[in-house]
């Protein structure tokens, strides 16, 4: 391979002339060019280096130039690059052995696609199978990824394009503790009306409807909402009560983000489907999928599983998914991500403390969410919901960036969440520069 760009200027004025980024104006832009990365690192065109505290997009849990995962990609593409899916090929079927027997003990089989968005996808089609229903429910913040049906899936404003939506697809209110309109005496209040909430609108919509209860574990781009306890079990419970499927969206907690394997774990909830992808490979090839349980798998033994993608379960994404796995296990990946989360929770409580522009931080195991507002006890929000007309998020990661660290805001929350091998000095380090920027949003804010 020859590669004609070599100037940074020229591989970003290049990409602007003949790249649509993703959500975004395409007149404003001017794409920042990445070179390399090591570890938590990475390096822009100018050879400047970044701490990466959003593992990019959450998906990139060990990290930049991990030997191990390359060396099975490069060994598997010499081996055999691609085969149909309809072949049992070794590393397909190793690879959905070892995500079977790492999921809850109820799951059976897995189908593979190459990301989150073609999870639920097919998620969603095996709901309708397996069901004969055709009524899906999902949450207002959540984020289930950009094609047609994920999008419908959607709550946030990444749905309204796709709008008017599919028939059938309803949405809920989520167990949002920091701006719910009643004062809850603790968790289990909360968990009582949201759930309260959540049967009786299932009421509505017909209960013999519903095919399919979909959530992000703990929800992830929109806030890092973590579930009052006893939440995911009520939901678990509806769904037994009126024959639904509960599918919990893994794509972004799934392989340790939490501090365990699946974010479910935390919970001690089963559900029917898992979807998964980012974690399973951290990007070094794409791969996503859909885990279901043997209850599903035996469904489609005597009926037509209408699913199919010419790259499900591609060679090398399932060798990449592979050397993953073994990475985490042997390095001790998930139980060092809990033990981090905990250092960086302390960080974020000193922050919240010390910011008049931090209204909440919300955090679980290296998976974090700061929520900034214009005022404390208003709590009034930093920038309105899908209404940030003067730019201040993306002004203020800006800022960071310029300090060198790189993160990615999504409506007023900053989303912290490194690879899971960051060393403690490398997290404190992080976090003094997202302290010093704070200090700065401080004196922009009224109070
Ligand atoms: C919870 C969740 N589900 C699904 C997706 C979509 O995944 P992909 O971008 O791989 O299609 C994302 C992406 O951020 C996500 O966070």
């Amino acid at each position: 391979m020859e590669l004609e760009l070599t100037s940074a200027n020229e591989i970003s004025e290049t990409s602007k002339k003949y790249n649509l980024h993703s959500w975004s104006t395409q007149g404003a832009l001017k794409p920042k060019v990445m070179i390399g990365g090591e570890g938590i690192y990475f390096w822009d065109g100018e050879g400047k280096r970044y701490y990466d505290m959003s593992s990019q997009l959450v998906n990139l849990n060990i990290g930049y130039g991990n030997k191990k995962v390359i060396k099975a990609i490069q060994q598997q593409a010499e081996r055999l690059a691609f085969s149909g899916p309809s072949y049992a090929i070794d590393v397909r079927s190793q690879l959905a052995k070892m995500i079977v027997e790492m999921a809850p003990d109820n799951m059976g089989k897995v189908f593979f696609t190459l990301g989150g968005a073609d999870a639920n996808e097919n998620a969603i089609k095996m709901a309708k199978m397996v069901t004969g229903r055709n009524k899906i429910f999902s949450r207002y913040r959540s984020y289930h990824g950009s094609t047609y049906g994920a999008a419908n899936l959607t709550g946030e404003p990444r749905r309204y394009t796709c709008e008017p939506g599919i028939p059938g697809f309803v949405k809920f209110f989520d167990p949002y503790i920091y701006r719910a309109p009643i004062n809850f005496e603790n968790d289990e209040a909360a968990t009582k009306y949201y759930i309260g909430q959540l049967r009786e609108q299932i009421i509505y919509e017909g209960r013999q409807s519903v095919a399919a209860i979909f959530l992000e574990t703990i929800t992830g781009s929109n806030g890092v909402i973590i579930p009052p306890k006893g939440y995911l079990n009520g939901v678990r419970d509806l769904c037994d009560e009126f024959g639904i499927l509960m599918v919990c969206d893994e794509v972004m907690t799934g392989w340790g983000r939490t501090g365990e394997w699946f974010a479910v774990n935390n919970y001690d909830v089963k559900p029917d489907i898992i979807t998964f992808a980012k974690g399973v490979t951290c990007g070094y090839a794409p791969i996503g999928g859909a885990i279901v349980s043997k209850t599903i798998a035996a469904f489609f033994d005597d009926h037509f599983l209408s699913c199919g993608l010419t790259y499900s379960a591609h060679p090398l994404g399932c060798a990449a998914g592979i050397a993953t796995i073994e990475f985490y296990k042997e390095a001790g990946i998930i139980n060092q991500a809990k033990d981090r989360g905990v250092l960086l929770g302390e960080i974020l409580e000193d922050i919240k403390r010390n910011h008049a522009c931090v209204g909440d931080v919300r955090y679980i195991g290296l998976f974090s969410a700061i929520e900034l507002v214009k005022n404390k006890e208003s709590k009034k929000p930093l920038v309105e919901y899908g209404y940030d007309p003067e730019r201040i998020m993306p002004k203020m990661i800006g800022m960071l960036g310029e300090k060198g660290f790189s993160t990615y805001a999504h409506e007023n929350f900053l989303i912290i969440a490194p690879p899971l091998i960051i060393t403690e000095r490398e997290l404190k380090d992080a976090m003094a520069i997202m302290d010093e920027v704070l200090i700065e949003v401080d004196k922009m804010i009224d109070r």
